[in-house]
């Protein structure tokens, strides 16, 4: 257990929380105004929230910011994304840097614009070395995606007789997967009312505690992660073992 110095509430801190942005397109509806604006309301809530993650000690933040599913979207929208994204290397990352925050990207690199590619590169290669918070950006991604990827990797590696295939467990595929090195999320935090888990850290997922909110991705902001604290700190994470003694 620990006591937050932001808050008098006292919550055993989650070392990595992972967060599925949802509700930017139904934010902008619900004001009568194209998606894009929910979007650009959506990177806001994202950096206020990077911001309070820090604030309450969270070693890794995992954001799901494109999912490999969502080439299917028009065109337009895609690309309004793609924006985004670069306006937010762009305009931030010396901020990140600044901040000793190190960016890790998980995702494929598939059908990425060149510059778009260029830039993530260059937002991990610049705070390769911070070690305050990692901020991890899972763009372009998809869990299937990812295992696949994993998959044929260590297909190659026995083919080569780098390993055999006796020594394929799941330490093995969790370190060929694109968060190797990154502990487990210990949460999960959707917003937008949806309860799923659409493809996100679907292998490293098995033991995280689900936390399903209303609100929408724009509205999402310090004291709602707070709640989602509590929430956490109320669960008994038994990991199929017994309930565990708190009073630790
Ligand atoms: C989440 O908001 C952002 C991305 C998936 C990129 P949505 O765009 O999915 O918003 P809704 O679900 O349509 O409201
Ligand atoms: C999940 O949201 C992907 C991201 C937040 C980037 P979606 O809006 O794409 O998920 P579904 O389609 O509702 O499952
Ligand atoms: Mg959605």
């Amino acid at each position: 257990m620990s006591q937050n110095p932001e808050n008098d509430f006292v919550y055993t801190t989650p070392r990595h929380v992972g967060i599925i942005m949802d509700g930017n397109g139904r934010w902008a509806q619900r004001r009568m105004l194209p998606r894009s604006h929910g979007h650009k309301a959506g990177v806001d809530a994202l950096k206020k929230t990077v911001r309070a993650a820090r604030e309450f000690g969270i070693e890794y933040l995992t954001l799901f910011s494109f999912s490999s599913e969502n080439w299917s979207r028009p065109e337009g929208e895609i690309s309004e994304l793609f924006a985004l994204l670069r306006l937010f290397i762009r305009r931030d990352l010396a901020e990140l840097h600044k901040n000793n925050i190190c960016v890790r990207v998980i995702g494929s690199s598939e059908g990425l614009p060149s510059d778009v590619l260029n830039l993530l590169v260059e937002a991990e290669n610049l705070t390769r070395n911070n070690d305050a918070q990692v901020l991890v950006i899972a763009f372009n991604y998809g869990a299937r995606d990812e295992i696949a990827r994993a998959m044929k990797l260590i297909a190659k590696k026995v083919k080569n007789d780098e390993i055999s295939s006796d020594e394929i467990d799941s330490q093995l595929i969790s370190d060929h997967l694109d968060t190797k090195g990154i502990p487990d999320p210990d949460m999960i935090i959707r917003t937008s009312g949806e309860k799923r888990l659409s493809n996100f850290l679907m292998w490293q997922a098995t033991y995280s505690e689900l936390i399903f909110v209303d609100c929408l991705w724009p509205e999402f902001d310090k004291s709602t992660l707070s709640d989602c604290l509590v929430e956490y700190g109320n669960r008994n994470r038994k990991f199929g073992g017994l309930v565990k003694d708190t009073a630790s």
